[in-house]
């Protein structure tokens, strides 16, 4: 009897732990929920409510950003000062930087910069931009080099950004190489994710994820390793991909799936915003990471990457790929009813936490930029090397001869 009873306890207990751990996984799993599980209604009505609730209150707060806050030029440019002039921004996974030269070429808001592996195994972020005449350093997307040898006139760096040859500049007096390095740029890295700060001199603010930091700890993103990545232009606003936090997002899981333990959800996608990038986990475990850089108000740079432990399944890749085209579609679908108006408020709702901190940035820099009279633009460097120009100049008048050492790097006989 007292068996019996024991079998009892441990099929209910069982058949609770198995709803409790059904529902939120069909919850996240919308459209597999609407094809194959018509006999479970009650979960599709339960979703609607949700939606129902999200819209009427997100309403409000909706409203203040009008459609210049997605299509505004100026604004863009206040952007550029006031947030990718200062803040952390993601960039990569540390393991794409293995041995020793590795190096990667990134573009954000206008500013080209790269990071490099060092000899001492550090790994370190640089304008790309040559302290002779401002060309770029590498036009390379990534490659493998311990000096970095600007193809115009020769100047060449080492792996710590420091200059190490100036062609016809050696002698010449008053010019001082260490004076003339690569700009560095702050770099910190988070559970093997790379973050900059373009600020010049020392950043005024800490990098601090938060409690995404633990999440990321969770999903042992540090042992992952890039296994795919690609990247294409599309015509939306950067700041519009927060709205994809809409679907199987993690601040929308239901308080019930919020009983679980972390380990039960294990097949959940859950989404977190770091600044500009959207990272995802897939069901499968995989990270995903959606960059969305911008490069005027109505145009981004997507970039997505996929880590994991292990190799990648083409076929899921495909579908992944298709999913995340599918998404930027609708990105670029609603930047056009945004730019005529025509978007519903509701849509916009799933970014609005993002959006409120972009506005606080925003006034914030507006306020210190009225206060001291003229724009303030926290990235920018000078140049401090002038000697009147004249060394300058001199020197890249031989351009115009073939024969010169100039004419051999001109023509890119010193590409790396
Ligand atoms: S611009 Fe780089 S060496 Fe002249």
């Amino acid at each position: 009897m007292a068996l019996s009873e024991t079998a009892i306890c441990a099929a209910g207990f069982g058949i609770v732990l198995s709803i409790i751990c059904l529902v939120p996984y069909l919850q996240q799993n919308r459209n597999w929920t609407k094809n194959n599980l018509v006999f479970l209604p009650w979960i599709e009505s339960r979703k609607e409510e949700t939606l129902d609730f999200s819209r009427t209150a997100d309403q409000v707060s909706v409203s203040k950003y009008p459609a210049s806050w997605w299509t505004d030029e100026d604004l863009y440019q206040l952007e550029c000062r006031a947030i990718f002039s200062k803040k952390w921004l993601f960039v990569t996974h540390a393991s794409r930087f293995q041995k020793l030269g590795d190096y990667r070429t990134f573009e954000i808001a206008g500013f080209s910069f790269l990071v490099i592996l060092g000899k001492d195994k550090q790994l370190r972020a640089f304008h790309n931009v040559c302290r002779h005449r401002a060309y770029a350093v590498t036009k390379k997307e990534c490659g493998r080099s311990t000096v970095l040898g600007c193809r115009y006139h020769g100047w060449s760096y080492n792996t710590q950004g420091k200059l190490i040859k100036a062609p016809e500049f050696e002698n010449v007096p008053g010019f001082d190489k260490d004076m003339n390095g690569l700009w560095e740029v702050a770099i910190e890295i988070r559970q093997s994710l790379l973050f900059v700060n373009l600020e010049a001199g020392e950043p005024q603010q800490r990098l601090d994820l938060g409690s995404t930091e633990v999440l990321l700890a969770k999903w042992k993103i540090s042992d992952m390793k890039c296994i795919s990545d690609w990247k294409f232009e599309a015509a939306f606003n950067w700041k519009l991909l927060g709205t994809l936090m809409s679907d199987h997002t993690h601040n929308q899981i239901s308080a019930l799936a919020r009983m679980v333990p972390y380990w039960m959800r294990y097949q959940q996608e859950d989404t977190q915003m770091l600044h500009t990038t959207l990272v995802r986990r897939l069901a499968s475990g995989r990270i995903l990471t959606i960059k969305a850089l911008p490069k005027s108000a109505k145009t981004s740079m997507v970039e997505c990457s996929i880590f994991s432990k292990y190799p990648k399944n083409p076929r899921q890749l495909e579908e992944l790929k298709t999913r995340i085209y599918h998404d930027i579609e609708r990105l670029e679908s609603m930047q056009r009813r945004v730019s005529l108006g025509q978007e519903p408020l509701s849509s916009l709702a799933p970014s609005m936490t993002e959006q409120d901190e972009i506005d606080v940035l925003l006034k914030a820099h507006r306020e210190y930029e009225r206060m001291t009279g003229s724009e303030i633009h926290p990235a920018a460097r000078t140049q401090n090397f002038t000697l009147d120009g004249k060394a300058d100049d001199d020197f890249c008048r031989e351009l115009e001869n073939p024969d010169s050492v100039c004419g051999a790097n001109a023509k890119g006989l010193l590409d790396w």
